[in-house]
This record gives structure tokens, sequence and C-alpha cells, in this order.
């Protein structure tokens, strides 16, 4: 009936709103406009945009005071993210390659997961540009603006992260058998999506999945089973990206999970 670039499901909030699906072409057309090694392009973020962005800042704010790990608040401040305003994947990108040498580049949905983990190896953070739909601002089914900033920004600001996710782009590239490529998207998932830590006797989110998301972030520690970090389980254990997730699980501290990371995947990468 409708020939969309942007494919949304049935479920998705977003929908039945026609304006929302020619917005989201609109932006993905800016994205697949894009050439590689340019600044990604400016979005002219609309009030309406904004405001969601305000909102979900606000919804999060107490959240990320009670859970969020400290390398995350540590970060933050770096990023100088206005409540106010949407920031410009380009700005934010020039501040992180000034710090860990990352950029974005933005795509127009979603990609394989090998695909985006491959660009990892050099400090390429693939990104969506889109706003989530303002009838669920605190609720999105597939990575926005806001996962890419709220989320992983603050991790790729901090060297030590920003290294563990170039060693998954060096690991993928360097490992042939489909079995281990699935071992580290799972590893990611786990870890730099939805991992936690313990720190001061308490479990703080980590992952980038979390951070980003009011629903996780507020009922993880009740509806979520925690189970010890051991990445030849986390490895091995499935995800369904559409659902709350069922299973989490908690690092001694963010120095060990880094640790464990940095071991296992710098043995991939130099094969
Ligand atoms: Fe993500």
């Amino acid at each position: 009936m409708d020939a969309h670039l942007i494919q949304l499901d049935q479920d998705h909030p977003g929908f039945r709103d026609p304006a929302y699906r020619v917005r989201r072409d609109a932006i993905a057309r800016l994205a697949l406009s894009h050439r590689a090694g340019e600044p990604p392009p400016q979005v002219a973020y609309l009030p309406e945009e904004h405001q969601v962005w305000s909102g979900v800042l606000e919804a999060l704010a107490p959240l990320h005071a009670r859970y969020a790990c400290r390398s995350f608040l540590e970060g933050w401040p770096k990023l100088q993210f206005e409540p106010a305003r949407i920031p410009q994947l380009s700005e934010v990108s020039a501040r992180l390659k000034q710090l860990t040498g990352f950029s974005y580049e933005p795509v127009a949905g979603l990609m394989s997961p090998r695909e985006f983990m491959e660009r990892l190896a050099a400090r390429t953070f693939l990104a969506t540009q889109y706003m989530r739909h303002p009838s669920a601002p605190l609720y999105t089914p597939e990575p926005d603006v806001i996962h890419e900033l709220v989320g992983h920004a603050p991790s790729l600001s901090d060297p030590r992260y920003a290294r563990v996710n170039a060693l998954f782009g060096e690991a993928t590239a360097a490992v042939t058998d489909d079995a281990t490529i699935q071992e580290l998207i799972r590893t990611y998932w786990f870890c730099l999506e939805f991992g936690l830590v313990r720190e001061g006797g308490e479990v703080k989110a980590v992952g980038a999945g979390l951070l980003s998301s009011f629903g996780e972030l507020g009922r993880f520690e009740r509806e979520s089973t925690l189970l010890p970090f051991e990445l030849q389980r986390i490895a091995q254990t499935p995800f369904d990206p559409t659902q709350y997730q069922a299973t989490l699980f908690v690092a001694p501290s963010e120095e060990a999970l880094l640790g464990s990371l940095t071991g296992w995947l710098e043995g991939l990468a130099s094969g």
C-alpha cells in the first residue's frame, strides 16, 4: 500500500502516523547521502523531537544517579549535552574523536550486528539519527538517537571502553567461523549493551541499552534474573532484542569486566 524507505512493524508506536513515517524516511535519506569520511549530516530537528529528548533526559536523570556505573557518570559531563536540544551526531563525534579517536557514522536503519561490529575496528560507530515516536517517549523498539548518544557516547569517551569496542571490531574481522561471530555478538550484547557491575555493594548499569532505557533501568533489579559474570556462559546465551531482558550478567567490577573482555578479544584478534 505504501512504499516507505524505512519499514516499521505493525506494533511500532509510529506505524499509523503518516507524518512520522515521512520524517523517518527523510532522516534515512540523509544518512544514505552521507559520504564516508565526512562528518555526519546535520538534522534540523523539530520542536517536538527536542521535547522528546528533554523529557527522556529528565526521566533518566534520577535513574542514572541511582544505577549508572562510575565511568558513565564521569563520561557524561565531558559530552556537554544540553537538556533542551538534541545534539548533532557531528558535534558528539568531534568530541569523541578528540577523547578516544571514535567517530560516529550515520546509518539509515538497522544493520547486521556483524557489519556494525566490523566497523568498530577503525573506531567508527555506526549510529541512527532519528528520534523515537513522541507517543512512547520512554520506550523505543529500535535504537534511536537517544540510544546512540545517551547510551553509548559516555563509554566511548572512556579510553578503556573505546579500546574494548575497537577490539570487538578487530576480533570480528579476524575470526572466520560463524559460531565465534555469534559469541562475539552475544558478548557485546550482554556486556556493552546490557552489562551490569558491582560497585560498593550495589548493582550498577554499564550497558548502553540499559542506560538509555527508562523502562529497563527502572525494572531490571526487580524483574530480571541476575547471574554472575561468566564469559563462556554469556557467549552461549541467546537474546531477544525486542523484549525486556530476562537474564543479565553482573561482573564483580568495571575493571574485572574490562579485563576479561580485553583478554578474550585480544586472543581472538591475534588469531
Ligand atoms: Fe547500542
